[in-house]
């Protein structure tokens, strides 16, 4: 007897697909296009240049952390903190603590990315930001593994090691997704999840977005398998 079978790619095609229909589309460009504005000078006061998250990207975060409601979050590789506002504004409803790190720069202050274009309920979520500048990934890791904290998601946007994988494994939630950052070609977030795939093996992947022009979006999810749930609902039972 045959089986329902649903491939990553199946799923993947059919989840972007999905997440651009979102009623909070227009809410996540506009505010991925002000996030934009606001740490783009930024670049000149930092000692070196690492790259940000297109704007695409920064629309695709904003839905994710709407769409998966995680309470904590770790995201590795702070810079300018695009990607930072970008989650903590999708996830202002569900976000408790967001701890961001960087190995390399220590010279970000969220308070002064708030600008008055910003509503004063997304500047809020800027308080519920933890900053570790000149930390790896590693370190904090291990601070959160003492201090008993349960992950729901993980922005991976660093390169992260066997030692991460490992700690990793012992503070994330049953829930916890892992978003990948520079999916594409031979670049790290597919070195991160070959390392990733290794260590969960109980995780399913989720292909960048195609968009209409045929160019891939470059974030990848690692999501628990235990998450899938189907529904027999047209709409998603959830706000989005
Ligand atoms: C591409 S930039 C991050 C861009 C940022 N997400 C944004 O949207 O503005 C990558 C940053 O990750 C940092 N990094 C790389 N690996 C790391 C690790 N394992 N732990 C902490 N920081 C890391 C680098 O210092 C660099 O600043």
């Amino acid at each position: 007897m045959t089986k329902f079978w649903l491939s990553e790619r199946m799923l993947s095609r059919v989840f972007w697909e999905e997440l651009k229909f979102s009623i909070f589309y227009e809410e996540a460009a506009s505010d991925a296009k002000k996030i934009a504005e606001v740490t783009a000078p930024k670049v000149n006061e930092f000692p070196a240049e690492a790259g940000s998250i297109s704007i695409e990207s920064s629309i695709y975060l904003w839905l994710l952390s709407k769409y998966f409601a995680p309470r904590n979050v770790l995201e590795v590789g702070t810079y300018i903190g695009r990607s930072t506002l970008a989650i903590a504004f999708g996830g202002r409803d569900s976000i408790e603590q967001l701890y961001t790190c960087d190995g390399t720069f220590d010279c970000l202050d969220f308070n002064t990315l708030k600008s008055p274009d910003i509503e004063k309920v997304k500047l809020d979520t800027i308080t519920q930001i933890q900053y570790f500048g000149k930390t790896m990934s590693t370190a904090l890791l291990k601070e959160l593994k003492e201090k008993g904290v349960k992950l729901d998601l993980v922005f991976i946007d660093g390169r992260v090691s066997n030692e991460d994988c490992n700690i990793l494994s012992e503070v994330m939630s049953e829930r916890c997704v892992l978003v990948l950052d520079d999916f594409e070609g031979v670049e790290k977030g597919v070195v991160n999840a070959m390392m990733l795939r290794n260590a969960f093996r109980g995780m399913f992947l989720v292909n960048p977005a195609v968009e209409k022009n045929s160019v891939s979006g470059n974030l990848a999810l690692l999501v628990p398998t235990n998450l899938l749930t189907l529904t027999r609902q047209q709409g998603l039972p959830v706000n989005m």
